[in-house]
């Protein structure tokens, strides 16, 4: 039998790992940091880290090593919500959610009937999200089945690890974007057997949400997720008043929005429920009980006028449940995690809460692989995890260069990177113990410290 070559890359930099929860103990104590360190990875998993000058010595010859001195090694980011198809209807004026939708998001959808236009896209999209050292996606794709092999197809290029689903919508979308309680079913299946487990990808079974799926389809959606509960399932709630009231004339049986996910069995480890804004206590309680956890999507948020996620009381309440960060492109207004940070800290600003810096990376990395149930496989730098990292240029601009010279320690620093930077601020991005993306004219030296 033949051997698989050995595939040895290391990476040098200031090397970050979360040692546990900020939201459990003291954040300012929940990293650990090698200033000068090295990650070892083999066939894209870690094998070593620690000190540079000392693991150095025992690379073998066939090592890769990239140097990143200087620049801060974190998690690749885990953006655990994001349209692709959305790319191109980013930064569309003046519509909340519903107008949104039907003005901007569903005229987009309808194109990626057409396999090749998918494929364009989703390629556009991936080099989006390593150009912003994201490295993990849980992906909404359109109801055509071509827009799931596409992105699966692309995404599989780089051995990223990536869940998506087809949307499923059998009613109040246009002609051109539903399908039936069957099809969305049948398609799913085919999908899911096709693509769960093939390398890193992961199928997510995808009702968009309650209002565009009759019953009869969350019917079928709660048994597909009956017979493989292998697989994640995503959809949205309680993101805007207006959706709030239309589910509740849609459904008048149902005590509330989480309690229609309930009745057709979509609740449980691995369910990811987009947004999550006006939860009330039954409902949140229900996710504690079940394990279904919630993509805070913050620029989405902000800029389509939806409201304030509590994300303190998501995690300091009597009940918590579990919360990642993502990007909702594009309802979202950006790509960058570290801007998605910056907007998830103004929100709780607003709500009388300074979220923490180490908390918002946190939520960027482990959060959304928790959300995913992966955490014991991405969202940290450690011996045996995934080998995906975002690498981070402390000094990517004229501002940002005038600010690091006048800070204290390395969590201030994370701090003014996720408040002043942007995709400017990413350097190189790796996935599977691979560079898939280098910022061409970044600087390597180290200049504020003395
Ligand atoms: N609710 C249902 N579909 C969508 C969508 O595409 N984006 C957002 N932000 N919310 C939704
Ligand atoms: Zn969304």
């Amino acid at each position: 039998m033949q051997e698989t070559a050995r595939r040895i890359t290391a990476l040098r930099g200031h090397v970050f790992q979360f040692r546990g929860d900020p939201f459990c103990d003291d954040p300012a104590r929940m990293l650990t940091d090698w200033p000068d360190g090295l990650i070892i990875c083999e066939n894209g998993i870690i094998t070593e880290i620690g000190q540079a000058t000392a693991l150095l010595k025992s690379l073998p010859d066939d090592a890769v090593v990239f140097d990143h001195s200087g620049k801060f090694i974190l998690p690749g980011f885990v953006d655990c919500h994001a349209h692709y198809p959305q790319t191109e209807v980013i930064a569309s004026y003046g519509a909340q959610l519903i107008e949104w939708l039907n003005k901007y998001t569903f005229p987009a959808e309808a194109k990626f009937c057409d396999p090749d236009y998918a494929r364009h896209a989703a390629d556009v999209y991936l080099q989006q999200n390593f150009a912003n050292g994201i490295t993990s996606a849980s992906v909404y794709c359109t109801i055509h089945p071509e827009s799931v092999d596409a992105i699966f197809e692309q995404a599989s290029r780089y051995n990223m690890r990536i869940a998506a689903g087809k949307v499923m919508m059998d009613r109040n979308a246009p002609d051109n974007l539903r399908d039936t309680a069957k099809t969305g079913y049948d398609q799913s299946k085919a999908l899911l057997e096709k693509w769960h487990g093939q390398g890193r990808t992961t199928y997510s079974i995808t009702p968009r949400f309650a209002p565009t799926s009759t019953p009869e389809q969350l019917e079928a959606t709660g048994a597909l997720w009956k017979e493989h509960p292998e697989v994640l399932l995503q959809t949205h709630t309680s993101e805007n008043r207006q959706e709030l009231e239309w589910v509740g004339d849609l459904f008048p049986e149902h005590p509330d929005y989480v309690g229609v996910y309930e009745h057709f069995g979509l609740l449980g480890k691995g369910c990811v429920l987009g947004h999550g804004i006006y939860l009330n206590d039954r409902e949140k309680a229900l996710l504690h009980e079940t394990g279904t956890s919630v993509a805070h999507c913050p620029t989405s948020n902000t800029f389509i006028g939806s409201g304030l996620f509590d994300v303190r009381g998501a995690h300091f309440s009597h009940q918590p449940f579990r919360v990642g960060l993502a990007t909702d492109v594009g309802g979202g207004s950006s790509f960058s995690m570290l801007t998605t940070m910056r907007t998830a800290y103004e929100i709780a600003q607003l709500q009388g809460y300074s979220l923490h810096p180490v908390q918002a990376y946190y939520l960027a990395t482990v959060g959304s692989a928790k959300t995913l149930y992966q955490e014991d496989r991405i969202g940290n730098i450690k011996v045996g995890m995934e080998a995906d990292f975002a690498v981070i240029d402390p000094l990517s601009t004229g501002l940002i260069r005038h600010r690091m010279a006048y800070t204290t320690g390395v969590i201030e620093q994370l701090f003014v990177q996720m408040i002043l930077g942007d995709d400017r601020a990413i350097a190189a991005t790796y996935v599977d113990g691979e560079q898939v993306y280098l910022q061409s004219g970044t600087r390597t030296a180290l200049e504020f410290t003395s």
